[in-house]
């Protein structure tokens, strides 16, 4: 059984509980971070804190947070549930308060949890075999750069990919990919590297800052710049960001094939030297 963190205390799973009037659950009022575990520790912790810290102001929360307190429950939560590969899911909503649409006054106390899952993250099926994608209408709201609890429509798309036998959507605007359901959307085009320039309507990866800096390394040339689905079919390789699937290969779109179907040379390289630098900075 886990322990999950609640407020300050570290609480069986079962009774880790938050009030009706909390307004994540009444507004989806709550921001959110999810830093993966390698050999037991945190992965980019720092860059996870800054982006929530981010969030939280883009939104007006009131209080700010003690990121050595942050550090000092996520390393707690990883030892008392002895997780050496998996993740930690961490939430900030703005607090109880009576419901009402209008946020409340900057009194509200912020409510903080967190909690562990253990995940495969190194070797998977999904490293070896790719993923399949289809692409889906964009139906999401415009602030997509606040990481934000209201997760709905991206739920939706996921599960709209299982239904159709594939593995997960990315979202299209006017033709033009913008991201996956919950990871940044990448292609390769010789020794050119694309990804959509993060604006106020992807999220800025912490996973794609870290493997543009990699790719560069590596010697591939990254430019931050939409493409289209039609480009994405044709790219030589395709592949995906994120804190849980690091960088794992696209190898279909819409049923058809990416090159030869099998995940690319050069994003199994890109995952190995993006793997080899996170075990170097560990938190
Ligand atoms: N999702 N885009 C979206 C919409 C995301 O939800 C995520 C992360 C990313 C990649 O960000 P990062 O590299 O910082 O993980 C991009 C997390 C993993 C989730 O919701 O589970």
């Amino acid at each position: 059984m886990r322990t999950a963190y609640v407020n300050g205390e570290f609480i069986a799973e079962q009774d880790a509980k938050v009030s009706i009037f909390d307004r994540a659950f009444l507004f989806a009022d709550g921001v959110y971070e999810v830093t993966s575990v390698l050999n037991g520790k945190l992965v980019d912790f720092d860059n996870h804190i800054k982006r929530l810290k981010r969030s939280m102001k883009e939104l007006d929360f009131g209080p700010t947070i003690n990121e050595e307190e942050f550090l000092t429950f996520h390393r707690k939560l990883v030892e008392l549930n002895e997780i050496k590969e998996g993740i930690v899911y961490l939430q900030v909503s703005r607090g109880i308060a009576e419901r009402d649409f209008t946020f409340p006054d900057s009194k509200t106390k912020l409510t903080i949890t967190a909690f562990t899952q253990k995940k495969d993250l190194i070797d998977n099926p999904s490293v070896h075999n790719g993923i399949s994608i289809i692409t889906i209408d964009d139906l999401r709201w415009k602030r997509c750069d606040i990481k934000t609890i209201q997760l709905l429509y991206p739920s939706m798309a996921k599960t709209e990919a299982m239904k159709q036998g594939a593995d997960d959507a990315w979202m299209i605007q006017n033709g033009y990919v913008m991201e996956g359901s919950s990871n940044n959307a990448w292609i390769i085009k010789g020794k050119n590297i694309y990804t959509r320039e993060a604006d106020n309507l992807i999220l800025k990866g912490i996973t794609r800052e870290a493997v543009m800096k990699v790719a560069e390394e590596l010697g591939y040339k990254v430019t931050p710049k939409q493409f289209t689905v039609t480009e994405a079919e044709n790219a030589d390789e395709a592949f995906i960001t994120s804190a849980t699937t690091f960088v794992t290969g696209v190898v279909k779109i819409n049923g058809s094939k990416i090159s030869s179907g099998k995940p690319g040379i050069f994003t199994k390289a890109l995952r190995e030297a993006y793997i080899k630098q996170a075990l170097k900075h560990l938190k």
